[in-house]
């Protein structure tokens, strides 16, 4: 059976790099080389100052970086050498032409096959990382065998089940890791040669091996059941706050039942990231293409859900500072997608901000991790105005209180720890009056909070 020696990893990024720092921490005899395109993110990677930031993964890539994981932008010399190649390259959805808004944009994917087919000289097994939609290895194997330099490729399919700000720990002790193949001679070789490496840590028993398909939709199909249960409470959250009720009773309420269980049911301003939206659009595309519109619709309404709950907190904003938000101070506290990344892809306070913005509100925010330059990047990316506009109408600041500070309103966006802890009362006393406070993460004492004063209004709590 083939022993892997030596791994390389195309895309250097919030996939990528933790993976294969945990790979090489776990097998200190196999030699990892993680190459990307962009030399800046390589450069980063070889400093304590990484290009992601994710808890813990410094300890896990000071231990091996030098010893044997290292980053270049060889990406040739890396693919030569390498057995074995993951590819944990962006698959973002397509902006243009044939399932623009929908379909995955599978470019680098194709370009780092005909590259891998390009350079090779040796056997290769390469490993889709990245998500995709299925049937994709399909693709990648015709692009592989149309070279003919004698060269024998295996494709298989090893998803990605971690999620950012818990990368590390997603990656030492996971659920599952699922390794779909053809189910031929050089298929099962291929899966059991991905196997062997997680299991110097994995317990066998928790890697599931399966055909090459089931392998990429049950990754679509996970990320579709997860975002469905946020959808699911975000909708009841809406009742809530008609009705009086508790969003949070309910999901305890409910969660205890073990058929449904406590997870993934938190009330949100809307759930963001690279990866709910992007799968399950995919997932619509892809029934619509095989003909089932009935299943394409279903899944659909989770992302018309999700974009409802963002809209519906943006215009509660405005609905309560009396229908009218022009020239006034907004602040958002937080801009990351969810707490402990730096990662702002797909997040609610893009969408919020700009739905503010359009009603002419001066919007300042504060982010412990995100940079200004992103924030303004997400915007611009909108086109909802020009660049200089935004630039004039949110201001950034790398202090909550300041922030805070003469605002009508704070609406919590991220439910980023140190929130919790802040000094309220002088936050309270140094805004607006009346000040509202918008809590689109249910994480503070809105009891106390109201006993100072603030106007509270949360995501699905009636008012009292
Ligand atoms: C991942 C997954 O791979 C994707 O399928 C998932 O749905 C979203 O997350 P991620 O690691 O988060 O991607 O993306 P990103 O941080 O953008 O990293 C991708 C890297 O690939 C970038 O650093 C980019 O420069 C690099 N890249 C891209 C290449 O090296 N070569 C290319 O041809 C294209
Ligand atoms: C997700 C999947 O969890 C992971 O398995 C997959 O590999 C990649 O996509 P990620 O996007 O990093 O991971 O984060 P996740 O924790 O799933 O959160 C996604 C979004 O849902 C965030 O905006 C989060 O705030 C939101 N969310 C999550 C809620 O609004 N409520 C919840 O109960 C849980």
């Amino acid at each position: 059976m083939t022993k892997i020696n030596t791994i390389c990893c195309i895309g250097a990024g919030y996939v990528g790099g933790p993976t294969m720092a945990v790979i090489a921490q776990k097998c200190p005899e196999i030699k990892v080389v993680v190459v990307d395109i962009n030399a800046e993110r390589i450069a980063a990677w070889q400093t304590d100052d990484l290009p992601i930031y994710e808890p813990g993964l410094l300890e896990v890539v000071k231990e091996a970086r030098g010893r044997n994981l290292f980053f270049s932008t060889d990406i040739d010399a890396a693919i030569e050498e390498a057995q074995m190649i993951f590819m944990s390259v962006n698959t973002p959805t397509k902006t243009y032409g044939l399932g623009k808004g929908r379909a995955a944009d599978l470019k680098f994917v194709e370009l780092s096959a005909r590259r891998i087919a390009e350079v090779s000289k040796t056997d290769k097994i390469v490993v889709e990382k990245s998500t995709l939609p299925v049937r994709t290895a399909e693709s990648i194997k015709t692009i592989l065998s149309e070279y003919k330099n004698g060269v024998k490729f295996q494709v298989l399919s090893n998803p990605e089940f971690l999620a950012e700000g818990t990368a590390v720990n997603d990656l030492h002790y996971p659920d599952r890791v699922l390794i779909g193949g053809d189910q031929t001679p050089g298929g099962l070789e291929a899966i059991e040669a991905l196997t062997d490496i997680y299991a110097h840590w994995v317990p066998r028993e928790k890697i599931i091996q399966t055909r090459l398909w089931s392998s990429e939709l049950s990754k679509l199909t996970a990320n579709a059941f997860l975002a469905q249960r946020i959808s699911s409470i975000n909708s009841i959250s809406a009742l809530c706050e008609v009705t009086g009720a508790d969003v949070d009773e309910v999901a305890y309420a409910i969660g205890t039942d073990s058929r449904i269980g406590p997870k993934f049911l938190k009330a949100s301003v809307g759930f963001g990231g690279s990866c709910f939206q992007k799968d399950i659009l995919n997932l619509v595309y892809l029934s619509e293409y095989f003909g089932l519109p009935e299943v394409a619709a279903y899944w659909d309404q989770v992302i018309i859900m999700n974009d409802y709950q963002k809209k519906r907190f943006a215009r509660n904003i405005i609905h309560s500072l009396f229908n009218t938000v022009s020239g006034k101070k907004i602040a958002l506290l937080g801009w990351a997608f969810k707490k402990d990344t730096n990662d702002t892809r797909e997040s609610a306070a893009i969408y919020v901000a700009d739905d503010l913005l359009s009603d002419l509100a001066e919007v300042s925010v504060y982010d412990p991790q995100v940079p200004a330059s992103a924030m303004y990047a997400d915007l611009n990316y909108l086109q909802t105005r020009p660049a200089a506009e935004n630039k004039e109408m949110l201001k950034v600041h790398s202090d909550a209180y300041e922030a805070c500070k003469d605002a009508h309103a704070i609406a919590i966006i991220t439910e980023w720890d140190e929130f919790k802890t802040l000094d309220w009362q002088k936050i309270f006393d140094n805004m607006k009056k009346p000040a509202f406070l918008f809590d689109g993460r249910n994480i503070l004492d809105h009891k106390q909070l109201k006993n100072m004063g603030f106007k509270i209004k949360a995501i699905g709590k009636g008012e009292d």
